[in-house]
């Protein structure tokens, strides 16, 4: 009996703590945002660099107010969701749903899987054909499904001990220094976030999912979240990885946690 109540104990802790590691790591994000960039609101950190510079902000509202260029694409990506037959694909039946639900960690095949990859999967299915990872028609659609739950906040859960795994991995690539230039994501994106690099703003990690897949006028086209890794990776002249490998995926399932409790935004465009 007394071991099994130490058991049970011990499972709760266990439970907990993992359970508190997303919150207090994204407490501490907040905190440390909230002293170098104290005017920023939480529910801002969506809109990325505009929600610092209110030049670019300027600019970032002109361009919602008019037609936005990922509008089209967006649109497009609705026709296709339909026209691909992904609507009949359990997991995508409901677009809303689906977007809140990913990325998770699954447990049959103990892998981080994102929205992407679920497309991706349903597609093949119905289809027959592979679909490219990073830009074109899985941007779009997975836009458009975004689109559906827009309003609603992220919600990323790490429940379990594989779970846990998978966000530590996550955890650590994003701030383990990489490349010719010897820099972690989190450089950037955590301790110099606000100040300029080159041209650059750099962007603040909260929020950082919110708007994905993105329209950026350096693409000249949408994009999804790991065309961003990507080119975040090149820029640090560091070993290139392809979109929805493991590696990104778990980057992904701590990237989306640290934007936990902030909204899906329709407003996709970056410059
Ligand atoms: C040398 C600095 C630097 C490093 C290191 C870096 N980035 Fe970036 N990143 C940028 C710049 C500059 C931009 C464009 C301006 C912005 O939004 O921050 C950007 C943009 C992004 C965006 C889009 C933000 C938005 O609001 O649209 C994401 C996501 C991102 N980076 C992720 C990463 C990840 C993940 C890593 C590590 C693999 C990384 N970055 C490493 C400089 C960097």
């Amino acid at each position: 009996m007394k071991k099994l109540i130490t058991t049970v104990a011990s499972l709760g802790l266990l439970v907990s703590t993992v359970l508190a590691n997303v919150a207090s790591d994204q407490k501490a994000l907040i905190n440390h945002f909230k002293t170098i960039l104290p005017s920023v609101e939480f529910a801002d950190y969506t809109n990325g660099v505009y929600a610092i510079d209110q030049n670019s902000r300027k600019q970032f509202e002109e361009i919602l107010d008019g037609i936005p260029p990922y509008e089209e694409a967006v649109e497009k990506g609705g026709k296709e969701y339909l026209k691909f037959g992904l609507s009949k694909c359990s997991p995508l039946k409901d677009p809303a749903a689906a977007r809140i639900k990913h990325p998770y960690f699954d447990e049959a095949t103990q892998q981080v899987v994102t929205l992407e990859g679920t497309i991706k999967k349903c597609y093949q299915q119905q289809i027959g054909k592979k679909l490219d990872s990073k830009k074109g028609k899985i941007a779009r659609i997975s836009a458009w499904i975004s689109d559906q739950a827009v309003g609603q906040k992220i919600n990323v859960k790490v429940e379990s001990a594989g779970a846990q795994e998978a966000y530590e991995k996550g955890k650590t690539f994003f701030y383990t220094k990489r490349g010719q230039f010897n820099m972690s994501c989190a450089d950037c994106h955590v301790y110099n976030a606000g100040k300029k690099a080159r041209a650059d703003i750099l962007s603040p990690v909260l929020g950082h999912t919110t708007h994905l897949p993105m329209y950026r006028t350096k693409w000249a086209s949408m994009g999804t979240l790991h065309r961003r890794y990507d080119g975040c990776l090149k820029n640090m002249r560091a070993k290139p990885l392809k979109a929805q490998t493991e590696t990104f995926r778990n980057m992904e399932f701590f990237h989306q946690a640290m934007s936990n409790g902030l909204e899906i935004t329709a407003d996709r465009y970056r410059k």
